[in-house]
């Protein structure tokens, strides 16, 4: 469809009220992740939990094009460790993103090929800006409420999960006293750049 068009994101939840993708990733896919291994195993021997749901509008994924949907993090930890989305590299890294935060209370973890990294806050209303060049993480780090946002980017942008599969974020947050907190991540390890 070339044509402009709308959609509504359809409250209490804001799941749109069009789309063509329904994703759902489960703790499964989380393997390696999370830094409470033996969590981790432990849940999973329960259920296979769902953690988080995108829902995408199809468009061509090439130069000119903005993919767009909604990223949905549903609350809970894994061990100390909250629920968040896998996180990636932009395949064309110099590709940026913008997210808008429709409900929820999370943060974003962002770092770069270089070794800087950010921590910046999500809540309702806020606009967060991802940089070209920037891998990002959802986390969601309420209790209770799933943490929705938009996002928008390129469609030539493409999808790199690979290196923070083998390399983990530097920094991760978990809840300590009942407050999320920014830690180092004791397992990161440098692949020696993408
Ligand atoms: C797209 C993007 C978001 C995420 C979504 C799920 O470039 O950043 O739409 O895809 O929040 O996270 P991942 O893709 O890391 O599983
Ligand atoms: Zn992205």
């Amino acid at each position: 469809m070339n044509k402009p068009y709308t959609f509504d994101l359809i409250k209490p939840d804001f799941i749109p009220s069009r789309y063509d993708n329904h994703i759902i990733r489960r703790l499964s896919s989380m393997k390696g992740q999370y830094l409470d291994q033996q969590a981790y195993q432990k849940m999973l021997s329960h259920t296979d939990r769902v953690l988080y749901e995108v829902y995408e509008l199809k468009r061509p994924e090439i130069v000119g094009e903005l993919l767009h949907g909604i990223s949905i993090v549903h609350p809970g930890k894994v061990g100390q460790e909250f629920f968040m989305t896998k996180g990636h590299f932009h395949t064309l890294l110099e590709t940026a993103e913008v997210y808008n935060c429709l409900k929820g209370q999370g943060v974003m973890v962002m770092e770069t090929p270089e070794g800087d990294w950010a921590v910046e806050e999500l809540y309702p209303s806020r606009v967060l800006y991802v940089p070209p060049c920037w891998a990002h993480r959802s986390v969601n780090t309420s209790r209770t409420d799933d943490l929705v946002t938009f996002f928008v980017y390129p469609g030539n942008s493409g999808h790199d999960y690979g290196t923070i599969e083998q390399q983990g974020f530097r920094k991760l947050v978990i809840e300590e006293s009942g407050q999320p907190v920014v830690i180092d991540n004791p397992r990161w390890q440098p692949t020696g750049g993408r």
